[in-house]
């Protein structure tokens, strides 16, 4: 059965053996192997469920490692890394041989972070591997934002997860390459497009919903509760079901329509940084309720509110 702890030299003693770790971040919590061990990237495909055409992120603690893993660090990178790591910002490099293909799926550049949580870089500055992380749900869910969110769904296939509270960010990182010379965003995350752009200018974004991605995760399942989650108001859901049936996630206001214990707000204060740290344990106890439906609408299309709302888009109802 699996433990849950703080004691990050028994994290790194698993992690020297070839397993698995739940490893907190300020995103979301990461599944963690030693990204420079086959075998043990292997084992995070196993456990998540997850399609091997999906890389993973490894994650390490200074640029100076970055440097043993890639083969260049383009300017606009150096000057993205300078300011934003650690942070919740991924850059995609050209990897070493050293970076097995199997992380980054045969593909030519591996995605690299910083994260920016106490825990995991005092572990990172004890490790002489880095960790690849994807997020540690199974394939298809919401990332865990907590330790016990990854204790509940991966308890019994991995032996330790590291307790480092509660994601500060509460979403996924920011993505971002270089293909064709210019700045492109490829998954919208913590790291907001404006404030990407106030330091390397016009970025633009690729974060389209495909089921066949060149690579970034952004099948247009991901994210998902597994009861329907409608873009609709609480009013147009009560024509096809009972106000007791309608479970509501609300950015800032509750509703009269429907019960009040049915309901998420996410941030009362209408704040978008405090929305995006409580969606996925929103989402999660909205999936737990006896109801038939999740209704919720989108939140304006700034900050963090562009992210919230691709992974809002993503998790909707396709029926
Ligand atoms: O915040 C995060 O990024 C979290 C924490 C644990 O760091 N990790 C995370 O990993 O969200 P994951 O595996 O759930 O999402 C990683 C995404 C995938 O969609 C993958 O397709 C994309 O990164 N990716 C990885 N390597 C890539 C590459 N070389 N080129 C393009 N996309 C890449
Ligand atoms: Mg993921």
């Amino acid at each position: 059965m699996v433990q849950i702890g703080t004691d990050v030299q028994k994290a790194k003693e698993f992690l020297m053996q070839g397993d698995l770790i739940g490893l907190p971040t300020e995103t979301v919590y990461g599944l963690a192997a030693n990204a420079l061990n086959p075998d043990a990237v292997l084992k995070i495909f196993r456990v998540k469920n997850r399609p091997s055409f999906d890389p993973l992120i490894v994650h390490t603690d200074s640029v100076d490692k970055v440097q043993t893993f890639v083969t260049a660090i383009p300017e606009l990178a150096r000057r993205l890394a300078e300011r934003f790591w650690p942070g919740p910002l991924t850059i995609l490099l050209p990897k070493k041989p050293i970076i097995p293909d199997l992380v980054t799926s045969g593909l030519e550049t591996v995605a690299i972070r910083i994260p920016n949580h106490p825990m995991a870089l005092r572990l990172l500055s004890m490790l002489d591997f880095p960790l690849a992380a994807p997020s540690a749900n199974p394939f298809g869910y919401i990332s865990p934002t907590t330790a016990r969110h990854v204790s509940e769904q991966l308890g019994n296939r991995i032996p330790y997860v590291l307790d480092g509270g509660s994601a500060q960010v509460g979403i996924e990182s920011t993505i971002i390459g270089f293909a064709e010379g210019g700045p492109i965003v490829y998954r919208l995350g913590g790291m907001s497009l404006e404030k990407l752009e106030a330091l390397v200018g016009k970025v633009s974004v690729r974060s389209h919903s495909t089921s066949n991605p060149k690579a970034p995760g952004m099948l247009s399942s991901h994210y998902a509760p597994r009861k329907p989650l409608l873009l609709k108001t609480p009013a147009q859901a009560l024509v096809n079901y009972k106000p007791e049936r309608i479970g509501v996630l609300a950015f800032e206001e509750i509703t009269p329509l429907v019960p009040v214990e049915h309901q998420q707000i996410l941030s009362l204060a209408g704040d978008i940084s405090e929305a995006a740290k409580n969606l996925f344990a929103a989402m999660r106890a909205l999936d737990a309720f006896d109801i038939d439906v999740i209704v919720t609408e989108l939140l304006p299309e700034t900050g963090l509110g562009r992210a919230i709302n691709d992974r809002l888009r993503r998790a909707a109802f396709k029926g």
